[in-house]
This record gives C-alpha cells, structure tokens and sequence, in this order.
C-alpha cells in the first residue's frame, strides 16, 4: 500500500490530468494541460427508465428472435445513395421490420417535393415563443411522418454560435444555452408527438465548417473544451433535448479533446448515456465513421450512410465488419444487442410499428421513375417519387412563426408602421425572386433572391415562395421596385418617399462554397453580402426616410450606415422560409406590431468578439481548437468585457410598449443542500445471453441477389471469423477499455440527468401591460446573476427563462409566471463531478428585461423584488 499522502498526491494528479478537459481542476480553462478524453467504458446499457419500459419490453422480444445479421442490418446504412433517403438501415422483412429512412432537415424534408419550407431554427429563436417552437415542431414530423421518414435530422443546437462567422449557427436556436435548450425541446416533443424521431444534433463542438471532417488525407479539428464549459454551456441544449426524450442524437465530425466524436467513449458512453441517461440511439453524422470496433466500443450505435473511409465502394466499418467482429468475440455480443435495443426501442417508442408510412419519395431524383439504388452502377428502376402533399396547413404555422420573430432594431420617430398609401421604392435584389427560378440551386447553394434559409444539408426546397416584392405589391400597387444590388444613379427622392431597402447576409455547410465562403463566412465575413452596405449609404444619400430590412444567417455589422440620419428604421427578418413576403407585411404595414427578439448580440465591430473565436485554417496537421473563452460566448463575454455591442442580446421593439409590475418571488423547493439530494439507482434493463451466435447466422443466404456496392452484414466465410475467436491475435483494446460496468454517475438518474435539477426552486410572478397605443406581444427575459460565494467566477446575466405575452390589446395586462430550477441556479463542480448551488439561493440575483441590457425588474431570490 502506498503512503496516504503520496497516495493523496497521486489521486491529485490523476484527476487533473484525466480530468482538466473533461473533468476536474477547478479553472481547468487555466490549466495548461494537453487536451485529453479519458476512456469510459463499458457503454451504458438502455432502458432503465420507467418512460421507456414498454418500448424496450417489446424491443427485447424482437431482438431476442435476431439473427447475427439482422441484427447488424439494422444497425448499418446500406450505403450512400442506396435509397431514397440521406440514408437507410438495413431491414428485417421477417419480423415487419423495415429499412429505417434517415433524412433531413431541421427545417422541413429535404430534396423532395409538396413539403412546407419553414422558417429556420435562429427564425424560430427569434420568435422567444415556446408554443410556435411546439408548433413548427408537430408540422415537421407531420412532414416527416407523410414522407415515410423515420428519422428526421433535427433539431441542431450544434453549433452554439461560438464563432459568428460559422457556417451553420442558423439551423439552431440562438447563441445561448437555453434559448438552444428550449428550442430543442420544443421542437423534439412536437415532432414526436407525430411518431417521427427526432435527431438532435451534433454532439459537440462542431462550431466551424472549415475543417471539420477527418478523412484518409486529412483530421478534422479539435474542439478542446474545458469540462466545466461543457457542461455550463455546450452540453445544456443536449441534455434538454435528452429530458425531451429524443429518440437518437447525431455525433459531430471533429475530435473533442483529441477523440473523434464517433469513437470518443468519454462523451458517448460516460457523458451522454451514462450521466444524461440517453435512452436513444447514437448515430454518426455523414461519413464520420473511422473505425468499426473503437466505435462500438465508444457506445456508438448506428453508422451512417454506412460507407468505410472511400464512399461508394461498398466497403464499411461495420455491416459484415461488425459480424466478422461478434463472431472472433471483439464486440461483446452484449453491445450489439444494446445498439439494436436502442434503435428499436426509440421505433416503438414512437409507434412506428404501427402504420407508419414507408418512404414515398426520393431525394435523388424528381422524377417519377427511377434508380431504386442509384448509386449502384446496375439498379433496378422502379417508381420513386408519388409527389404525396404533405404540406396541410403548415403555411399557417410558417408564417406566423416568420412574422413573429421579425426583429425591429431602430424605429426612430415610428417611421414604422407604414400607410398603405405610402410612397414607397423598394431596392435590392433580396426583396426579389431567385432569377434563374425558385429552387435554381441544390441544397440553396446560392444566394440570388431574398434570402430564406442558408445552403446546405440543413435546407428544403421552397414549395413556393411569396417575395416581399410579391407582398409589397399587393398591399401598395404604386410601389416601384428596382431589384437590384447597384443603386439607380437616375432616382430622384421627394421628401415623402419612403426607400425601403433589403440586404442580406449567408452562410452554409462547407460542402458548397458560395461566393468565396466555404460554408464559413470567410469572404463575408460579418457583412451584407451584394454591396448591401453601399446599397443602404446609396438610398440615404437620396432618401431621408430609409428602412432596411435584414434577411441574415446571424450577427451582422450595420456600422457603416445604422448610425446615418435618414437610416430611421432597421428590422432584421432573419430566414423566413417560404413565408418571407406576407410575414414581412403583415408587420411592415402594421396589423401586427413586431415582437421579435435578438437570438445573437450584434456587435459593432468583430474585434468585439474574443480572439479565440475566429475560424482556424491550417493546411497540414490537426487544428487544435482551444475554448480558452470558457462560458464568455455571446453577450456573456460583452458583458464581461464592458463592451457596448450595436445592439444587445435579446433586443427587439414593438409598435407599442411595455410596463412590467407587480413582480414577486415564492420559493417552490428549498435548495436545502448545495447538491442535489441523492440519485435514485438506475431501473433494470433487459439482458440477453452473453454467447457468441453460431456462424451460420452471418452466412450469405441462398440464392441471393446482390446489389453492388450495397452494404451487407454478410461474410464469405463466417466459419472462419469465428474461428479467430480463439486465436491469440487478439485486438488491441483501447486503454482503460473494461467490461466491468461503471458505478453510475452522481449527476446522472433520469433522462438529462438528476431530475432533482429541474426542481422548481423559486418561481417569479410578473405582470405585463400594454402601455401603448397598438396591440403587441412582450417578451419576458429572465437572467440569473449568482453570487460570489458559488465560488467560481460567472457571468453577470445568464438567461434561465422566457414567456412570450399572447396579443396584448392597448391597455390590457397579462401575468407571467417564470420558474427557476436548482439547474438555472448552479454551477458545473468539476471536482465532485455535479451541479452545485448556493444554499438557500442566498444572494442569487434574478432580473426580468426585454433584453440582457434593458432591465426591467429585479428581483432577491428568498426576497424582494423592485422595479427597475
Ligand atoms: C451534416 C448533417 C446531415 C447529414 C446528412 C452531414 O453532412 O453535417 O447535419 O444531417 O450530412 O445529410
């Protein structure tokens, strides 16, 4: 036995290296530790929680009459373009259980036809409007569900907005953990409400573009995260997605702390099944697959398209790879049959075994007929597409959500609303249509018209699209357009006329580079794209009264003209879908005032921002990203810094104003301890039996009819495999790699964690009255500042919650109520690995505002409340 003290000294040591990035050291941001992920294994087995039971109960049955191979089937995608979707499993037609379509996107079904082009994901955020988030929600798995997709790719709240020039920070919710968290949660019950399931992703810190693949020439980067900021900020969404009860969680591209996300068993096994409790399945994003028993390992579960290291040859990391690996006994046997469970447990859970439609379309093609596996050389033909409408009347849903999150930045001398009789001259080629037709380019790779959603896989095609030239035109006939992006020299302006200017800004995913930017906004950077900048100084030069409407990916920089007199009103519409036009009117002219709210602070400048938040470019070896800002994303930072941005998180006006008053807090659970009380002990899961299955069951079957190129769990000679079994060649497993379960983790016990996190612990009641003249909607911003003796150093202001009024009348009053839980109120303790709080809530500070700046109310948790 060792000396206590060394053995104290040696424990020290051990939890700051293990743990610095995913772990301990207290201000491990500090430390000067090389990133590492420590191993966690074996992988956590699902279904141990009650909500679950019947869906795993009739997974078990099924899984218990598996083959080898059927089971390996349902676990590997059959390969890229071999079917309708972004990819499929293999099925089990024995059993009625079909090949599982995985499609996307976070914002309506991809690369199909008669499906609604919502608004997207930073749209929705804007809307701070829990039952529009709930709504577009139901319409996507309708959607989802009509298509006969499975598995619908959404929602993203990864990336979080850490880099504003990041390419795909749209497709989520805003630059802030909770606005994140709320988002995905939403959207995750409403899209399974309908039997779709959902797929919240990418886990984590996929917060470039640039780089972000590893393949055989190249690594993708490293995202090296402090434990404490992963768990304060980037985790927060995931793990409201997971309390949603998701039904599987999409891993990112890169390395996190050194460990690719697909084989990282720290996050997969240890973070997100151990302590979070993910009941789901695991699956990769697109190809980043890189290596078949590592990932199993890991705690992966599902491998899509299903394609090794070169696409298209039909060669794969698991499929007849992951039967070779059961049968020499690499991959316990025990691990297939939890990857199987929980991918048939998240289809029962849903109901998809009862009618749930088979896919119907082909993202392929748009024709009728066509290659049922095109990317097989020799495909049979068959009908693809039967052009099902699965658009009911989500339009509804689509353009209230993109009329209520148009956000009114300035409104000097209420220039805003306009009259009908206006004279009005509209300019810029984002008011207008796409010239070369409405879905000219693949995947929205382009950025000619107005723009209503950013380029990529995160995309649908417009089934139509209502410009705001469109919209404009019809309320004001004598309106003049010049759509364009060079302003007509030959104008001339009275001082009546009203320039309404449209600009834009936008980003993708790095597989299209559109105007110089690959994905990121390299090119762009944080400016209009188009000569916007000029277009606005041009028609201020002219016009005294300018409007400029903003249709943009995230922050953007209006330095150049914001500040400039005529400039009176700006208002940022965000990606509006295909509702951009009459969203936009239905405000502009004033039958609904804006009620909209900044999801991202706009900065004045971009050395406004941390230098650790710039995209990386490296052309050899691996990018090591280091989040050395810690939990400072976003308006934290600026307030940190005492930086005044353009305009603050949260931010937006309305046609009419707010009082908020009467406020009180009540304490609903005590926080009697800094911890939460105990977990309880994790529910039995089923087991299966332990024995290696007979070699035959991965044996080709007779008389089969093989596709080439497509991915099967078939072998040649499974005998043989087996028999390496009791070979001395044994594979090297990873260090720490053990089949000895682990004790379970304090900070987990439910879905998301311990539930005693989502305690209520105080809840603040505030009324809100329309002092103004038009109807309109308030936000309720509530932040929470948590005092010094927490013991760690945190930010002023933290959003912990939001309500939205409904249409307030001039003069009427409704009364919010806003809950706090034991997890809005605590830090992330990296030593004792859980959530810790200050006892009582003694000196915790909540403010209520209608943004991080603009505080309307404060309140003294176990207090007084003020006004402010
Ligand atoms: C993207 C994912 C997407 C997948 C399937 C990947 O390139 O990163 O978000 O769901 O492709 O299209």
């Amino acid at each position: 036995m060792l000396p206590r003290g060394l053995t104290a000294a040696l424990i020290a040591a051990a939890a700051q290296r293990g743990l610095a990035y995913f772990g301990a050291s207290l201000d491990a941001r500090q430390s000067s530790e090389e990133p590492f992920s420590p191993p966690y294994y074996p992988a956590p087995n699902g279904g141990w929680v009650s909500t679950w039971a019947e869906a795993y109960e009739k997974a078990h049955s099924v899984v218990s009459n598996l083959t080898l191979a059927e089971k390996v089937n349902l676990t590997t995608g059959t390969g890229i373009f071999m079917g309708p979707c972004a990819g499929q499993t293999g099925s089990v037609p024995r059993l009625g259980i079909p090949s599982l379509c995985l499609h996307d996107s976070p914002l309506g079904v991809r690369n199909t036809d008669h499906n609604t082009a919502f608004p997207a994901g930073i749209t929705v955020g804007a809307t701070f409007d829990k039952s529009l988030m709930y709504e577009r929600g139901v319409g996507l798995g309708e959607e989802a569900r009509g298509k006969g997709v499975n598995v619908l790719l959404g929602p993203s709240v990864g990336p979080m907005g850490r880099k504003p020039r990041g390419g795909r920070n749209w497709e989520g919710f805003g630059f802030d953990p909770v606005l994140q968290g709320v988002g995905a949660a939403q959207t995750i019950k409403g899209m399974q409400s309908t039997g779709a399931i959902a797929c919240i992703k990418h886990l984590i810190g996929n917060e470039q573009e640039m780089h972000r693949m590893s393949s055989v020439v190249t690594q993708g980067y490293s995202s090296n995260i402090d434990d404490r900021t992963l768990h304060e900020f980037y985790l927060w969404p995931f793990a409201e997605g997971v309390r949603a009860e998701v039904g599987s969680v999409m891993i990112a591209y890169n390395d996190v702390n050194k460990s690719a996300c697909s084989q990282n068993s720290k996050l997969i096994n240890g973070i997100l099944k151990d302590e979070l409790g993910f009941q789901g399945f695991v699956v990769t994003d697109w190809l980043a697959h890189l290596g078949g028993v590592s990932s199993a390992l890991a705690g992966l579960d599902m491998d899509m398209p299903g394609d090794g290291p070169i696409p298209l040859l039909g060669n794969s990391y698991w499929g007849y790879e992951l039967s070779r690996s059961i049968l020499n006994g690499t991959v316990p046997v025990d691990r297939l049959n939890d990857m199987v469970t929980r991918i048939l447990a998240a289809w029962f859970k849903m109901g998809q075994d009862q009618d749930y439609p088979l896919p119907n379309f082909s993202s392929n093609t748009e024709d009728e007929r066509g290659l049922l596996y095109p990317g097989a050389l020799f495909s049979p033909v068959g009908i693809v597409n039967q052009y099902v409408d699965v658009q009911a009347d989500h339009d509804i849903t689509a353009r209230v959500i993109a009329r209520d999150a148009i956000t009114l930045l300035k409104n000097e001398g209420d220039l805003l609303p306009l009259r009908v009789n206006d004279s009005l001259k509209v300019f810029g080629t984002d008011a207008g249509p796409d010239p070369q037709g409405l879905n000219s380019c693949t995947d929205k790779g382009c950025n000619r018209g107005v723009l209503t959603m950013g380029w990529g896989s995160g995309t649908s095609k417009l089934p139509y699209l209502i410009t705001p030239q469109e919209a404009i035109a019809n309320i004001t006939p004598t309106a003049e357009f010049y759509i364009t992006d060079s302003f007509p020299s030959s104008i001339e302006a009275n001082d009546e006329d009203i320039a309404i200017v449209f600009i834009n800004s936008d980003s993708g995913e790095n597989y299209i580079t559109v105007d110089g930017n690959p994905g990121d906004r390299t090119a762009s950077g944080l400016h209009a794209w188009h000569n916007g900048d000029g277009l606005v100084k041009a028609a201020a030069e002219r016009f005294s009264q300018v409007v400029v409407v903003i249709h943009t990916v995230g922050p953007i920089i209006l330095e150049e003209w914001v500040d400039l007199d005529p400039v009176k009103a700006v208002l940022v519409a965000h990606l509006p879908g295909q509702e951009a036009g009459y969203s936009l009117t239905d405000v502009l002219f004033g039958d609904y005032s804006p009620s909209g709210h900044l999801p991202y602070t706009i900065p004045r400048e971009e050395a406004n921002y941390p230098s650790s938040v710039g995209l990386l470019q490296q052309p050899f070896g691996q990018i090591q990203d280091y989040y050395t800002e810690g939990i400072y994303i976003d308006y934290r930072h600026f307030l940190k810094e005492n930086i005044t941005p353009r305009y603050p998180f949260g931010h937006g006006l309305s046609y009419t104003t707010f009082e908020f008053s009467e406020p009180t807090v009540s304490v609903v659970t005590p926080l009697d301890s800094a911890y939460p009380p105990s977990r309880s002990a994790k529910g039995s899961a089923p087991t299966y039996p332990t024995t290696i299955p007979p070699a035959s069951e991965a044996a080709w079957p007779a008389s089969f009819d093989r596709i080439w190129r497509y991915i099967y769990p078939y072998l040649d000679n499974p005998q043989a495999d087996a028999a390496v079994a009791n070979s001395t060649n044994k594979y090297a497993y990873p260090d720490g790699y053990t089949t000895e379960p682990k004790p379970p983790p304090r900070a987990g016990g439910a879905e998301g964690g311990n539930p005693a996190l989502w305690d209520v612990a105080f809840s603040i009641q505030v009324t809100v009255t329309n002092t103004g003249k038009r109807p309109g909607r308030a936000v309720a911003q509530l932040y929470v500042e948590l005092p010094e003796s927490i013991g760690l150093d945190t930010p002023s202001r933290q959003l912990r919650q939001f309500e939205k009024t409904g249409i307030l009348e001039a003069g009427a009053s409704e009364t919010l109520m806003l809950g706090i839980t034991r997890k809005d109120v605590s830090v992330w303790d990296v030593m004792v690995q859980d959530w810790k709080t200050v006892v009582g809530g003694e000196g915790v500070k909540v403010y209520i505002g209608e943004s991080v700046v603009d505080l309307k109310v404060e309140c003294e948790v176990g207090g007084r409340c003020s006004i402010l």
